[in-house]
């Protein structure tokens, strides 16, 4: 089956073509099908964002879908970034200004800097609706380490880690990560059909 991936973030498409390598899912995003679409992300949940993506690319294609919506949620700052996560620094922020702002807030905050990463992924074909999500839970450093990865990546350190996520390498990231959890638990359930 194909399914496109609604995103056209490199970094995410790589993690879920990694997870579905070896399957009889073909996966495309929609930054290898050329279409740089910008979706609203009006919902108040990253599951009513990941089904706004989901349904918005399938009346695009007519072909199934799978899309997650993602973020960052901090214990100190009350959930925050949260669903605002991408642009947490205002409207074409850059990775490094998110990073920066939340090292900020925190920086008068005592330590540890307790915080979760959460994915909600969904399939949607039209008609059926499958959902899955996935948490890593750890603590972001008042420091930027690491060259890999993306978004928070460099500021966050897993629990049972010494490591920030863009220390990691590809492999071991895609080993933990909430993305990695919840794709898998899509995975398993499109498998299943
Ligand atoms: P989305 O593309 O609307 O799901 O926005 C997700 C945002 O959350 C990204 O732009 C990143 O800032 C952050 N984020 C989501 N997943 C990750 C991850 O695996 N590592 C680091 N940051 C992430």
């Amino acid at each position: 089956m194909k399914l496109i991936f609604a995103t056209q973030n490199i970094g995410k498409a790589k993690e879920v073509k990694a997870i579905f390598a070896n399957t009889s899912i073909d996966i495309i995003s929609l930054y290898d099908l050329g279409n740089n679409i910008d979706i609203e992300e009006h919902g108040k949940t990253f599951s009513e964002n990941a089904f706004i993506k989901a349904q918005t690319v399938y009346d695009i294609y007519r072909e199934p879908v799978a899309a997650d919506d993602s973020g960052l949620s901090i214990d100190q700052l009350d959930g925050r970034p949260g669903v605002y996560s991408a642009r947490y620094a205002g409207v074409n922020c850059t990775y490094e200004d998110n990073n920066l702002k939340v090292i900020n807030e925190l920086k008068a905050l005592s330590e540890p800097h307790k915080a979760k990463f959460i994915s909600c992924a969904v399939f949607y074909d039209g008609k059926n609706k499958i959902e899955a999500f996935g948490e890593l839970h750890g603590k972001i450093i008042l420091e930027q380490r690491g060259m890999h990865g993306f978004g928070y990546d460099p500021i966050f350190i897993p629990d049972g880690y010494n490591q920030t996520i863009s220390e990691m390498d590809f492999e071991e990231k895609n080993k933990i990560s909430h993305r990695a959890q919840s794709f898998n638990l899509l995975k398993e359930k499109l498998l299943d059909l």
